[in-house]
C-alpha cells in the first residue's frame, strides 16, 4: 500500500553543514497493515512523514501510495485523499467548536451542513466526544487526552485508507495516553484501513503495531513483529527498551 524507496532528505537551503536527515529509507507498508516507526527525538520522523504527504519534496528517492507516486502532480487530490492524519500538535481550529472543527471538512467536500451535522455527531460519539456540552467547546477549552479524540474524529471523517498518526500519546499521563492509544488501535481495525505511526513511545508501539520499523541515522536498522521486539539483541532497540523502563542511558 505504502512504498518509501531509497529516500533522502537533506536541507541545503537552511543550514551551512548540509546534513542529511534521511540516508535512503527502504519501507513497505502492507494494506491493511499498521506499522509503527520507532526513532529519538530529532531523528527525522516528522520529516518522513511530511515527504509522504508531499508537505516536503525528498531529496531522491520515491513515494508509492497504491501505485501513485507522490511526485505525480496530475492525481495530488486523488493521493491526498488517501490518507486521514493525527498531527502532532492535534492541529485543531482554534476559532471553530469541536463540531464545526469536523463540520468544516465535510462541507469543505461539498455536504450540505445538516447531513455534515449528522455524521460529524456519529464520529464524535465513536470516540468517546458525542455530549452536546463538549461539541460546542472550542479546542482550547479541551485536555489534550480530549483534543487527541476531537483530532481523530476529525482525521477519519472523510474515509481515509490510511491513517497517520504523528506523536499521537505526547503529553499525555500514561493512562490517558493507553487509553487513546486502543482507540487509534480499535478505529484502525473498525475501519479496516492501513496506519502508520511514527513515535517514540514503547507503549504506544507495542499497543498499535503489527510491524516495527525503528529510524536510525537515516535509515531503518530494524524491522519485525512484536514477537522479534522482545527477543531482539539489536543495540539501539535494547537501548530504546531499557530507556523506557528506566534504566540510565549509557
Ligand atoms: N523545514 C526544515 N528545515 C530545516 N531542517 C529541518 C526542517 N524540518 C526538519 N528539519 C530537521 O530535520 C531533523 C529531523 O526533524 P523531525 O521533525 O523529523 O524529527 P522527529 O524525529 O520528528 O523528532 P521528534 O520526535 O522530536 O518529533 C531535525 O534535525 C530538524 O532540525
Ligand atoms: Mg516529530
Amino acid at each position: 500500500m505504502i512504498i518509501f524507496e531509497k529516500i533522502t532528505k537533506t536541507f541545503e537551503e537552511k543550514t551551512a553543514c548540509a546534513l542529511p536527515v534521511l540516508k535512503g529509507v527502504d519501507m513497505h507498508i502492507k494494506r491493511g497493515a499498521s506499522c509503527v516507526v520507532l526513532g529519538r527525538s530529532g531523528v527525522g520522523k516528522s520529516v518522513l512523514l511530511k515527504i509522504l504527504l508531499g508537505l516536503l519534496p525528498a531529496t531522491s528517492g520515491e513515494v508509492f501510495v497504491d501505485g501513485l507516486s507522490v511526485r505525480d502532480r496530475a492525481h495530488r487530490r486523488a493521493y491526498l485523499r488517501y490518507f486521514g492524519m493525527l498531527f502532532q500538535g492535534g492541529a485543531l481550529f482554534d476559532s471553530m467548536t469541536v463540531l464545526d472543527n469536523i463540520v468544516f471538512s465535510l462541507m469543505e467536500r461539498g455536504m450540505p451542513r445538516d447531513q455534515a451535522t449528522a455524521i460529524a455527531h456519529e464520529e464524535l460519539v465513536a470516540v468517546g466526544l458525542g455530549e452536546a456540552r463538549i461539541e460546542g467547546l472550542f479546542p482550547s477549552e479541551l485536555s489534550g487526552g480530549m483534543q487527541k479524540r476531537a483530532a481523530l474524529a476529525r482525521a477519519i471523517v472523510l474515509d481515509p485508507k490510511i491513517l497517520l498518526f504523528d506523536e499521537p500519546t505526547t503529553g499525555l499521563d500514561p493512562i490517558t495516553s493507553a487509553k487513546i492509544t486502543h482507540l487509534l488501535r480499535d478505529t484502525v481495525q473498525r475501519l479496516g484501513v492501513t496506519a502508520l505511526t511514527i513515535t517514540h513511545d514503547l507503549v504506544a508501539a507495542r499497543i498499535l503495531a503489527d510491524h516495527i520499523c525503528l529510524l536510525e541515522a537515516g535509515r531503518i536498522t530494524w524491522q519485525g513483529t512484536q514477537a522479534d521486539f522482545d527477543t531482539t539483541d539489536h543495540p539501539q532497540m535494547v537501548s530504546l527498551i531499557a530507556a523506557s523502563q528506566g534504566a540510565r542511558p549509557s
